[in-house]
């Protein structure tokens, strides 16, 4: 059944405009008075609203904008727990460090697969009603052959886009001989979790994973078919965004802390994206990301949220665009650009993060007239509708 969208205020394509198909995301771009059709679970149409063709249902947006749904490319929400107190402690003088990770491992292996699901569930749908339409999802709270393995397989049960992440933190009883551990990411935990995941990454980072041991990491998963992604560069320089580059990583994720030779390995990279995640500079009092600089670097850049329980425990892409804009100067157009097509170059995702014909039909109804109001009104519910493979789900 097809279904026309029309009456649209202004249509955020991120595609060429009188296209017949358009195989991957392009520059933002948008059409107003428009209006997009639905067939198949795919983008069928977009254009002028005067000229769309008929279909078997007619939605009227009343002048409201309509978006690619927004694409999450970084988040862990295989947990047990949380760490509320934590945060406290944090807002009232306490650093931030990878440490805490530790308490939300101890819950995750406290925990059945029931209350896992039931949590993975939630916080699903809780991202798909503020306008989540893909999502990645990390292993990473387990680090046991065993807890590794059962979240990568209840990830992959809400997405397509899992990632082992047993490279997280040495674990308090490898914490004697962390090479042993490296050991097991790279062997049996890796044969355990490599049939249910795409992605590998690796927490490279002072305190958790060196530059010898993420190589090693992101070589091994991709000996197991795996593609990589890396945690770089996130409470201090570091070697994080060199080895991801390195490996040819679709994505360096955090860029927080970066040497002009993060910046210019990033741009050369023909590949590796920027992935900033500026609700966890919000939630540690951090300072943002220096997206400016990376833009006019020529490097991609994407916003995900990083939704996790311990440095930022928010799944609003709505709140990640309007921290963009305000915090890191992007555009609104920027940001709604690097937390939709951003997303899906970071997760090498072609079908998604635009609505060029041909593209998956999962878009967005702002209750608001542009895309601009994700930022002009923060914290505001505007979410009025989410299609997913050309179906209504909010
Ligand atoms: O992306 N940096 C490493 N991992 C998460 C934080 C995990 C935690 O604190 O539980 C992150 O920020
Ligand atoms: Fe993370």
């Amino acid at each position: 059944m097809s279904v026309l969208i029309t009456n649209i205020g202004e249509l955020v394509t991120n595609a060429p405009r009188d296209a017949v198909s358009v195989p991957s995301p392009g520059p933002f771009d948008l059409i107003t008075g428009a209006a997009v059709v639905l067939d198949g679970g795919l983008v069928a149409w977009t254009g002028p609203a005067t000229s769309a063709p008929a279909a078997d249902e007619i939605v009227d947006a009343g002048r409201r904008a309509v978006l690619p749904g927004f694409v999450d490319s970084h988040a862990h929400l295989v947990f047990a727990g949380e760490r509320g107190d934590e945060f406290a402690a944090r807002m009232a003088g306490q650093p931030y460090s990878a440490g805490g990770i530790r308490s939300t491992v101890a819950a995750t292996r406290a925990a059945s697969d029931g209350d896992l699901r039931a949590n993975l569930a939630k916080l699903a749908a809780e991202m798909l009603a503020q306008g989540t339409t893909t999502f990645e999802c990390k292993s990473g709270y387990g680090l046991t052959v065993r807890d590794e393995a059962r979240s990568v397989a209840l990830a992959a049960e809400v997405t397509a886009e899992v990632t082992y992440l047993g490279a997280h933190v040495v674990p308090p009883e490898f914490a004697g001989d962390p090479a042993s551990y490296v050991d097991l990411v790279c062997g049996d935990m890796l044969a355990a979790c490599a049939p249910h995941a795409r992605w590998v990454d690796v927490f490279c980072e002072q305190g958790a994973f060196g530059a010898d041991a993420a190589r090693a990491v992101l070589l091994a998963g991709e000996d197991a078919g795996l593609q990589a992604r890396v945690h770089a560069n996130q409470l201090g320089p570091g070697p994080g965004v060199l080895v991801a580059v390195e490996a040819a990583a679709a994505s360096a994720d955090h860029c927080t802390f970066l040497t002009n030779a993060d910046v210019d390995a990033l741009a050369s990279s023909g590949g590796t994206v920027a992935t900033l995640l500026p609700a966890v500079e919000f939630s540690t009092r951090q300072p943002y990301p220096d997206a400016r600089r990376l833009l006019a670097a020529g490097v991609t850049v994407a916003i995900a949220s990083d939704c996790n329980p311990g440095s930022c425990f928010t799944s609003s892409m709505p709140l990640c665009v309007a921290l963009a804009v305000r915090e890191m100067h992007m555009t609104t157009a920027e940001a709604v650009w690097a937390a939709t097509a951003g997303g899906a170059h970071a997760l090498r995702r072609t079908d998604v993060g635009h609505l060029g014909v041909g593209a998956r039909a999962d878009l967005i109804m702002l209750d608001a007239p542009s895309h601009a109001y994700l930022a002009y009104r923060p914290g505001v519910p505007l979410i009025a509708g989410v299609w997913r493979g050309g179906e209504r789900v909010v």
